[in-house]
């Protein structure tokens, strides 16, 4: 376990409360040996949680940011871990920046309600790409659902988020489906997680 944080890194606090939980989704629905290509990679803090937790997969982190990049070569350094990748500097919206894979999966943390309606139309499209044959894609976040009401806590952060940027806020998951089922992702599961936060599963046909 990395206790420290090295030197160029970047620590969230939420990050510390929700790697255990994402962990615990994860392990038994990804197969024991699997290439993951994580979408908005953020600090590189979940990309060391799980590639330590599990051995047998690759994980190759990515963020559009160059800062993020930077903290998320530093954690891998630091950890000597030998199943993460180098990151890449990877914009969900353009196609040229994607790998050309093949994943098993394609992990998404707290990006789609963090980014303008194009980012998540691109990252379906990449998922769809790269994924292979029954490869999953994951997401985890804050959602929108109708006949679900939605908890005070994900009102007032989603009008914050607009109040940074009008792009940004929290998508309907019945608007985040449909796009999926338009690239081919099937709706797998959806997975109520602590605060308020879903992890949801596509697969591809
Ligand atoms: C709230 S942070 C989440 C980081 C990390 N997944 C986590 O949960 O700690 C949102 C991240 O999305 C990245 N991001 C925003 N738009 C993006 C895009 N179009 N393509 C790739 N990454 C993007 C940002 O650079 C940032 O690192």
């Amino acid at each position: 376990m990395i206790d420290l944080v090295p030197t160029g890194t970047h620590a969230a606090p939420s990050t510390a409360r929700n790697r255990q939980p994402i962990l615990d989704v994860l392990r038994p629905r990804l197969p024991p040996v699997a290439r993951v290509l994580e979408v908005a990679s953020g600090a590189g803090e979940h990309a060391m949680f799980v590639a330590e937790a599990l051995p047998g997969v690759t994980w190759q982190p990515t963020d559009r940011d160059g800062e993020a990049l930077v903290s998320i070569a530093a954690w891998r350094a630091a950890s000597g871990l030998v199943n993460i990748a180098a990151p890449l500097r990877l914009d969900a919206a353009d196609p040229a920046s994607w790998p050309a894979g093949p994943f098993e999966a394609v992990v998404c943390i707290n990006m789609i309600h963090i980014s303008p309606w194009a980012a998540t139309q691109g990252l379906m499209a990449g998922a769809a790409r790269v994924l292979t044959p029954g490869g999953r894609l994951i997401l985890y976040g804050p959602y929108l659902e109708a006949g679900v009401d939605t908890a005070a806590g994900n009102l007032s952060f989603n009008e914050s988020l607009k109040s940074r940027d009008p792009a940004w806020g929290l998508r309907d998951l019945a608007d985040v489906t449909a796009l999926a089922a338009a690239h081919g992702l099937t709706f797998a599961e959806r997975i109520a997680m602590p605060a308020n936060n879903l992890m949801v599963l596509f697969e591809k046909g």
